[in-house]
């Protein structure tokens, strides 16, 4: 069956390595999935308890298209060893507000991440993986897929062709499609 994939890059930058690495990863999805891609991250607004209702346009647009994606893909970049701040801000307007059902509850959500550094967002992505779990996104545990020295892996754009990259990718998509399916049968059951 078809499934939508909501894909976040927590990088506002033109040529950001997340940006790409979420595009390679379009690439190389089975044509089931449909990617929607979320690039309007720098209209999200500074999180604040007195703007919240009603929610800006730009935050009410991304929670739509969360409840209307069947799973998230989240690429962080690693800023000083944790997510950026656009991101977790993003994620502070998404986990609120509570009376509704927060969007990514019960959510199923993967996590990649491309850095410049040689630990390829290892602590990014633990940083965000806390806040998904406390937030009660239903979170991709394995497998896991970092890029370090991404400015090289990626630099044509493409994943070097020989690497194992695209068959780890390939393996996170596969495991975001299997937490989705085991969701759907929760649901149908009427847990
Ligand atoms: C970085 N970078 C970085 N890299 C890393 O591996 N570990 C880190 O802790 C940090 N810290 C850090 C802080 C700040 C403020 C910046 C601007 C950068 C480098 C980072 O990996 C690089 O800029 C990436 O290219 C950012 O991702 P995008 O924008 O290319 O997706």
């Amino acid at each position: 069956s078809n499934l939508t994939i909501l894909a976040l890059s927590g990088s506002l930058r033109k040529d950001s390595l997340n940006t790409r690495l979420l595009t390679a990863v379009t690439r190389l999805a089975p044509p089931e999935l449909t990617f929607d891609v979320f690039g309007d991250l720098a209209a999200i607004p500074l999180f604040n308890e007195d703007d919240e209702h009603p929610a800006p346009s730009a935050v009410a647009q991304l929670r739509h298209r969360i409840r209307a994606a069947d799973g998230v893909l989240i690429a962080t970049p690693e800023y000083n060893a944790a997510m950026p701040g656009v991101l977790k801000n993003a994620l502070d307007w998404l986990s609120r507000p509570v009376a509704e059902g927060p969007v990514l509850e019960h959510k199923p959500v993967a996590i990649i991440g491309a850095s410049q550094g040689p630990l390829g967002t290892i602590r990014a992505q633990l940083n965000l993986r806390s806040v998904l779990h406390k937030m009660n996104a239903d979170a991709l545990g394995q497998p896991e897929f970092v890029l370090p020295h991404a400015h090289q892996a990626l630099a044509d754009g493409e994943l070097p062709a020989g690497s194992p990259s695209p068959a780890i990718l390939t393996a996170v998509v596969d495991g975001l499609v299997g937490l989705i399916e085991h969701r759907r049968a929760l649901a149908s059951l009427g847990r």
